[in-house]
């Protein structure tokens, strides 16, 4: 090891409490893109981000867009090399804290909280996605700094706020700031582990497209006893189409969904079966028992490999309290799809569309709402970048990281590689029962020491590359 990276390692240790506040300070800050009465938590957040790279020696500012502020920083490293120059990405906005009635404590007031599973936990939105996650990289950063004076690597930073929902003013401020995002490659803290003792590398992550589609069968909302068995009922002719999307082995029934798919190659199902996936405990954990994806396919072949459509939310006639007689003049679903390579958000939802359309009965009408729509994306394994970062998490964890899949999306990933040419390596250190979007999130107090311990670590590997 080397001896400032020993330094490094000791400053972590010893700033340990306040590097837990420095967490809890930005936690507090409910950055809610989703919805605009949050606009100015989402100001005050991306002035807390400039504010700790500028503690850190960063010349870092806050950047207005059409929407949510982005934050960019830049540190050139003394160590009088260009490259690797490394652009870090992470996002401070939140998902939304409901229900917040499922919440033990506030989800704005960061705690330090005993698990049985895990000792110490650190709970709140966006304890762990994604805030307890790029702070693991500042961390590092700032650890660097106090110990060298300097950072091994030259460094840039993009932490955005709009990540949560669906990065509307992202590609044009990629593209007005080409020259000064293109770095060598992106690092990216938004991911997380194989388990709570094994890091991981991500090698791929789904796309993701959306549509809303509303029916309207009467021309108004008509009393049940005077129509109901003649007029035709919105919500059913709804259900009966979304019934429809899969048949009885969870295929996806619209006609080309499956088209561009690339067969899983056997070396990678391989690789994926020596993981020994424990499929009843994942589903056990969350209540269930039964894989529902399409049969003949393991989990991880479904999560990481396999596109989906997911109906995430249907509205429709009457939900209050009792009963209200009523055929609705309209119901409504949203839908969202989960993209693999090779496929076309566009063509999917477009697919979407005509499968609605080429079941609706002639008196009713669809409309279908704008939705966003990113592709999924796969990372060079094969690179000096990607041995650096395995080989300095397996200093620290004292195993070799496995090579995951991701069944999530982080849509600017795809738009560093499609619109700026740029690879990246994603590294990160949450668990599937951290409840990300879910209450009582939480991020584990280990996944942020040794977070930070990796990315001192990573650093180090990268300079010597
Ligand atoms: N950090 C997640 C992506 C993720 C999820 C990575 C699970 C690893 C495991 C990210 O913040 C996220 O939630 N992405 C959204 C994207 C959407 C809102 C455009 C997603 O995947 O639903
Ligand atoms: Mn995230
Ligand atoms: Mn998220």
């Amino acid at each position: 090891m080397s001896d400032p990276l020993n330094k490094v390692l000791e400053v972590l240790s010893g700033e340990e409490d306040a590097s837990t506040e420095r967490l809890f300070e930005i936690i507090r800050i409910p950055s809610i893109s989703t919805d605009p009465a949050y606009d100015d938590a989402c100001k005050d957040a991306a002035e807390w981000c400039a504010d700790k790279l500028g503690e850190i020696g960063f010349d870092a500012s806050v950047r207005p867009t059409t929407g949510k502020p982005m934050v960019v920083g830049h540190y050139t490293s003394s160590n009088g090399r260009a490259s690797p120059h490394v652009l870090f990405y992470g996002h401070y906005d939140v998902q939304p804290a409901d229900p917040l009635d499922k919440w033990d404590t506030p989800p704005f007031e960061p705690q330090l909280k005993d698990d049985p599973k895990y000792g110490s936990v650190i709970s709140g939105r966006g304890a762990s996605d994604d805030k307890g996650q790029f702070m693991t990289f500042l961390e590092a950063c700032r650890a660097w700094h106090d110990a060298t004076g300097d950072l091994p690597v030259s460094v840039s930073v993009l932490i955005e706020g709009e990540e949560e929902s669906g990065s509307p003013s992202l590609a044009p401020f990629l593209e007005a700031n080409r020259d000064e995002l293109i770095k060598d490659f992106a690092l990216v803290c938004d991911t997380g582990q194989w388990d709570a003792d094994t890091p991981a590398i991500t090698t791929m992550l789904r796309g993701l497209c959306s549509s809303e589609v509303v029916v309207t069968g009467p021309s108004r909302d008509l009393h049940s006893g005077m129509y109901g068995g003649a007029a035709r009922n919105p919500i059913r002719v709804l259900t009966r189409i979304l019934g429809s999307l899969y048949n009885e082995n969870g295929a996806v029934q619209i006609p080309g969904f499956y088209d561009d798919v690339r067969p899983l190659s056997p070396d990678q199902q391989d690789q994926w079966n020596a993981l020994d996936f424990d499929t009843a405990q994942f589903l056990g954990e969350v209540g269930l028992k039964l894989p529902a994806g399409e049969t003949g396919r393991g989990v991880l072949e479904q999560l990481w490999s396999r596109p989906t459509a997911e109906i995430n939310g249907i509205i429709g006639g009457y939900t209050g309290p009792g009963t209200k007689t009523v055929i609705p003049s309209k119901a409504s679903a949203k839908l969202t799809f989960r993209l693999v390579p090779d496929q076309d958000p566009d063509k999917v939802v477009s697919g979407f569309k005509e499968f609605v359309m080429s079941r609706l009965p002639d008196d009713c009408s669809a409309e279908f709402l704008p939705g966003q729509g990113s592709p999924a994306v796969g990372f060079d394994t094969t690179g000096p970048a990607f041995r650096a970062a395995a080989g300095a998490l397996a200093d620290e964890w004292g195993k070799q990281p496995v090579f995951m899949g991701c069944g999530g999306s982080i849509p600017i990933v795809e738009s560093f590689k499609s619109q700026l040419g740029m690879e990246s390596l994603l590294v990160g250190f949450a668990l599937d029962d951290n409840q990300i979007h879910s209450p009582n999130e939480k991020y584990n107090l280990t996944s942020y020491r040794k977070g930070a311990r990796s990315w001192a670590r990573i650093l180090d590997n990268l300079s010597n590359m």
